[in-house]
């Protein structure tokens, strides 16, 4: 490496890379030359630059920096970019418009890093080092889950968590809509789900099993209008919003607003205030396959994700090992008993979700096989990765011990509370392997790509969400958009990386304050 050309720090780290002589700078006399169908891209990039900057970059046919959509580059699939920059001017090519708005991030992390300020600042020299990149996804699948189900966010801070996963490049959101604790997502054919789901009367303290709770109200949902927006504003940067319903457990929230729902239709239960897995699931009964399919439908109209994430994890057998309306189902459906239930209610919903066009996602659970065409989420081992993917389905890992960012960043004491039991530090997550354990290139071709969840039981600020996701999530982006186990490249270019993060005010590196009631 030219010591007086330092590599540019980006994360993710491009597939090629090579630095040339000279920069480019960017001013007021700057113009985009923009080609049909890169308008979205050339708007993103004057939205992106102008806080910081200031820049009108109006556009004009004889711009010196240029943005290409030309569906011919097909080298550079749904999401690859080449760019290149030399002292006299810009060219940002893509095939897919997706290509585009990852090009318009690695402008950004070439510029300065005040660039990513949201005040204006002045006298900073507006150049991007000459270089020439090409930039394509090693995977498709690059998410970061975001659960607003046990705390509530606002749809102006999920905006600013598309803007960082957007970044890093990171193309998937997946929202964790609907839990016990809370119901997010507005059903028109069922206001109580939000009226009476969307808010519990307190929260334990501490971990599952806690006997302590705290005293204050926890709520809060979305209006349709909102999630539509959010979808739009995510679609121009590269992102896509998977929403997640999930059933049949992890339902105490809907279960509260509608009793029929459950095995036990005249028993009233709460919007659960507790921590862990719920005995209460829903019930088997035609009218609960009716709500289920009412609601995803109503899913799939606001979210126009290929995927749709129907849960399936975490579900006891116990309340159907004893409702008479559930054994009579076993029954009827000639099942092996009532466990079995849970693979046949799933296999309904999948198919709701095939028959509207749409790939149905689940989360992988011990001993209950999902129907095969399922994405399957593979949470509790590396190895179910592969053994569903033997099986045929596609995959996207999220082994908890290195993709779950609700487990502390490190043992130290310091750390605030955190999810007990493991620790997911960078470097584990760094360390994030896709390729099988003997070669395997039929199942390695099922293995969509990997993503990081921050499940929120202790976690109720945006900057304890940032401090648990930054900088693991760029650890993440850096494995699944390269591929490369370069720890050493990627901490020395995280150092300087870190720079963008503090600009952003993401307090990566300060643990947020303590809340006072919040001791575990
Ligand atoms: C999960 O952590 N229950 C998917």
């Amino acid at each position: 490496m030219d010591l007086h050309r330092p590599h540019p720090a980006l994360v993710p780290r491009p597939r090629r890379l090579s630095v040339r002589p000279g920069r480019f700078r960017l001013d007021d006399t700057t113009r985009l030359r923009v080609t049909p169908g890169a308008e979205p891209a050339a708007a993103l990039l004057r939205t992106l630059l102008a806080p910081a900057t200031g820049l009108p970059l109006t556009t004009a046919s004889d711009g010196t920096f240029v943005l290409v959509l030309d569906a011919a580059l097909t080298g550079l699939g749904e999401e690859g970019y080449g760019l290149t920059v030399s002292p006299h001017g810009v060219l940002l090519r893509a095939a897919r418009p997706a290509g585009l708005a990852h090009g318009v991030q690695t402008v950004r992390q070439l510029l300065p890093h005040q660039v990513l300020s949201d005040a204006p600042r002045p006298g900073v020299p507006w150049e991007l080092p000459a270089v020439e990149i090409t930039d394509v996804p090693r995977h498709s699948w690059r998410g970061a889950l975001l659960d607003v189900a046990r705390h509530f966010q606002p749809v102006s801070y999920l905006r600013r968590y598309v803007d960082l996963l957007a970044l890093h490049k990171l193309n998937v959101f997946h929202l964790h809509l609907t839990d016990d604790q809370g119901w997010r997502m507005p059903v028109t054919a069922y206001p109580r789900l939000t009226e009476v789901g969307g808010r519990r009367a307190r929260s334990m303290v501490g971990p599952a099993g806690s006997d302590r709770f705290d005293d204050e109200p926890h709520g809060g949902f979305y209006t349709r209008a909102e999630l539509a927006a959010l979808v739009a504003y995510a679609a121009v940067r590269g992102v896509t919003v998977l929403p997640e319903v999930g059933v049949p457990g992890h339902v105490r929230a809907a279960l509260a607003a509608h009793p029929e729902l459950g095995n036990s239709p005249e028993r009233r239960l709460d919007v659960w205030t507790h921590w862990g897995v719920c005995e209460n699931v829903l019930g088997v009964g035609d009218h609960v396959l009716d709500f289920v399919r009412t609601v995803l439908d109503e899913v799939m109209d606001v979210f126009p994700s290929p995927h749709i994430h129907i849960g399936g994890d975490e579900c006891p057998t116990a309340e159907w090992e004893t409702s008479p309306a559930a054994l009579a189902r076993v029954a009827r459906e000639r099942l092996p008993g009532p466990r079995a239930l849970h693979g046949w209610f799933m296999d309904r919903v999948a198919g709701h979700v095939v028959r509207a066009g749409r790939r149905p996602v689940a989360w992988a659970e011990h001993g209950s096989r999902l129907p095969p065409e399922c994405t399957v989420m593979s949470w509790r081992e590396s190895a179910h990765t592969w053994s569903a993917a033997r099986r045929g389905h596609d995959v996207v890992h999220a082994d908890h011990r290195a993709t779950y960012f609700d487990y502390a960043r490190s043992p130290s004491p310091l750390e605030p509370p955190a999810q007990p039991g493991v620790v997911v530090d960078l470097r584990t997550v760094h360390d994030l392997d896709l390729t099988p354990p003997k070669p395997d290139p039929r199942a390695e071709a099922r293995v969509l790509g990997a993503q990081g969840q921050l499940w929120t039981e202790f976690v109720t600020t945006p900057g304890h969400i940032e401090y648990l996701s930054f900088p693991r999530l760029c650890a993440l982006a850096d494995r699944v958009w390269d591929g490369t186990a370069d720890w050493r490249d990627f901490t020395t270019r995280l150092t300087r990386h870190e720079a963008r993060l503090d600009t952003l005010r993401v307090p990566h590196a300060t643990p947020p304050p303590r809340p006072t009631h919040a001791t575990v």
